[in-house]
C-alpha cells in the first residue's frame, strides 16, 4: 500500500526473506565471501535489524548494538568498489528473487541501499 514506511510497505515477512535470499547470494560470491564469515547466521540477523530500523520500523540493532556507525563498523574489511557493486548486484538479485516485494519498493529499496554501499567503499581495487 502506499502511505506508510517502506518498511511498512515491504513488511518484515517480505525483509526476512530478502536478507536471507541476498546472503546466500554473498555466500557464493567470488569477491565477497573471502571477507565474511562462513556461518553468516549472525551477520544476517545484524543486518535484518539493521534494515528493520532504517526503513523506518523499530529501531532493532540500536536497541542491541548502540549507533550503527556503519562506515566505522566496516572499516576492518577492505571494501573495494568492485565489493561494493557485487554487494548492489547481490542485493539486485535478491529483490528479484523476492517477488512478495513490488517493483516500487524494490526500486527505492535499492536506491537507498547504493548510497550506503557508496559510502562504505574504503579501499581501492588492486588492479595494477
Ligand atoms: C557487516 C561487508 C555494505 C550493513 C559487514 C561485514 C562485512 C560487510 C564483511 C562483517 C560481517 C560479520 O562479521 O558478521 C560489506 C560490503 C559492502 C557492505 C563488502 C559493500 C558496499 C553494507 C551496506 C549496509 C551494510 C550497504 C547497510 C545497508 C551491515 C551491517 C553489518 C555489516 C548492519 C553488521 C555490523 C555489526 O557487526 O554489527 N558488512 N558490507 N553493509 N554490514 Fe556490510
Amino acid at each position: 500500500t502506499d502511505g506508510g514506511t517502506l518498511y511498512e510497505r515491504i513488511g518484515p515477512e517480505a525483509l526476512s526473506a530478502l536478507v536471507t535470499r541476498f546472503y546466500e547470494r554473498v555466500a557464493v560470491d567470488p569477491d565477497l565471501s573471502p571477507i565474511f564469515p562462513a556461518d553468516l547466521t549472525a551477520t544476517a540477523e545484524k543486518q535484518l535489524a539493521f534494515l528493520t530500523g532504517f526503513l523506518g520500523g523499530p529501531p532493532l540493532y540500536h536497541r542491541t548494538y548502540g549507533p550503527p556507525r556503519l562506515r566505522a563498523r566496516h572499516l576492518p574489511h577492505a571494501i573495494t568498489p568492485t565489493r561494493g557493486w557485487a554487494w548492489l548486484a547481490c542485493m539486485d538479485a535478491a529483490l528479484h528473487d523476492t517477488p512478495q516485494i513490488g517493483a516500487a519498493e524494490a526500486r527505492e529499496l535499492y536506491a537507498a541501499l547504493s548510497r550506503v554501499a557508496a559510502h562504505m567503499v574504503n579501499t581501492p581495487d588492486d588492479d595494477g
